[in-house]
């Protein structure tokens, strides 16, 4: 298929990208690089040894990029592009609804002048907010706790709204829980700037000596050993629902959200001893108080997407801190290296 890929720069695109070139597809990226590196093309393209197309713009500057996605007519878009730091969002709300929802609707409107209705967005577990049961289900009230978790609540009822009003409409927006590993080559990997706002980045920066101790959020919460649990996704599995998503929209109709999980939690002191035996160096670590707004435990209810996208998860936390390491260790400063 000719696949519209946005925000294929980044941490989850630039994986899905090497899986959509090997299974054959053809791919024109559209990212402005606000959080992306472009020399990761020239890692995709060492890895996959496919070509592909880009280009550099915002999705809201739609003068710019709709004559390129007219002339590629996509057959699907798979929508990565947005802003992701909850901090972040709390402090710029105008810019967080701007950027991923005005992006997203700037996107539609390109879309609206091609034959194009195939669609897999990037949606995420926070939409849920505080957790009534666990592990989460699909039909879990939303109820986001934070201006970025609502931009994708606001995107997914969009995107419904657009496939109940034209049965050619096919859309999945995948829920992702908490996405991390890298790619086996150790050529593409997260690369936060500055001071990582997530768990696994930081393990692995302290590992690699860059930080000196990892800040635990909070030891006395209610869980198996008092800290945070979280489902953690290897990116590669990640991508790879990315595949089967597609697969759907080829054969469905209307809008459907999908968890995307391994549905078991990890602690932070399980992802640390983890990561400690992946990478054979010491994690210092330092309790600090509880992250506010942070949850005590969540983790995914798998059910759907094993049945529907014949699709699960099949890496484990190992695997998963093997990957990471590979990639901090042979690339210390990220791209910049
Ligand atoms: P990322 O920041 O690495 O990738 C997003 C990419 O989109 C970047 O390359 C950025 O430059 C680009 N971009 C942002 N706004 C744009 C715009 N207006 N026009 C063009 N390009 C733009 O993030 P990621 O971790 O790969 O996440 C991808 C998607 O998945 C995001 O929508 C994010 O909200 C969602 N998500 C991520 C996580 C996570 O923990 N990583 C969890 C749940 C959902
Ligand atoms: N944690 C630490 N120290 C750190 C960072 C995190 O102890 O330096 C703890 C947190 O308190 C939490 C766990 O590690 O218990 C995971 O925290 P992350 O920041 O890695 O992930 P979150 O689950 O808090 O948030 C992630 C994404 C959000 C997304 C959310 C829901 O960062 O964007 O998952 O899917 F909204």
């Amino acid at each position: 298929m000719r696949i519209l890929l946005t925000g294929g720069a980044g941490f989850i695109g630039s994986h899905t990208l090497v899986l959509l070139l090997q299974a054959g597809h053809q791919v024109l990226v559209v990212d402005n690089h606000v959080n992306s590196n472009p020399v990761v093309y020239d890692r995709v393209r060492l890895i996959s040894n496919t070509p592909f197309d880009t280009l550099s713009g915002d999705l809201r500057d739609t003068d710019a990029i709709a004559a390129r996605i007219r002339a590629f007519d996509p057959e699907a878009v798979v929508h990565f592009a947005g802003l992701k730091a909850v901090g972040e969002s709390v402090a710029d709300p105008v810019g967080y609804f701007d950027n991923n929802v005005g992006g997203t609707i700037a996107l539609l409107r390109v879309l609206a002048s091609t034959g194009c209705r195939r669609f897999v967005f990037s949606s995420s577990a926070t939409v849920y907010g505080e957790p009534k049961f666990l592990p989460y289900t699909e039909d879990h009230p939303r109820d986001a706790m934070n201006p970025y978790g609502r931009t994708k609540q606001h995107v997914e009822d969009l995107l419904e709204a657009t496939a109940a009003g034209d049965p050619h409409w096919s859309v999945a927006s995948l829920r992702y829980f908490n996405p991390v590993g890298a790619h086996d080559s150790g050529q593409i990997g997260e690369d936060p700037n500055g001071v990582p706002n997530n768990l696994m980045p930081y393990v692995a920066q302290v590992a690699v000596g860059r930080r000196a101790a990892l800040p635990v959020f909070g030891d006395d919460y209610d869980t198996r050993d008092g800290t945070g649990e979280r489902d953690y996704i290897h990116v590669v599995d990640l991508a790879e629902a990315h595949l089967a998503a597609l697969d759907w929209t080829t054969q469905q109709s209307g809008y459907r959200a999908f968890n995307i999980g391994t549905g078991q939690s990890v602690t932070v002191w399980e992802l640390v001893a983890a990561f400690e035996a992946a990478s054979g160096r010491k994690v210092n670590a330092k309790v600090e108080p509880r992250r506010p707004g942070d949850l005590p435990a969540y983790w995914a209810g798998t059910a759907r997407a094993e049945q529907e996208l014949n699709w699960r998860a099949s890496r484990g936390i190992d695997e998963i801190c093997q990957s990471q390491w590979r990639w901090q260790s042979q690339n210390p400063d990220g791209y910049g290296s």
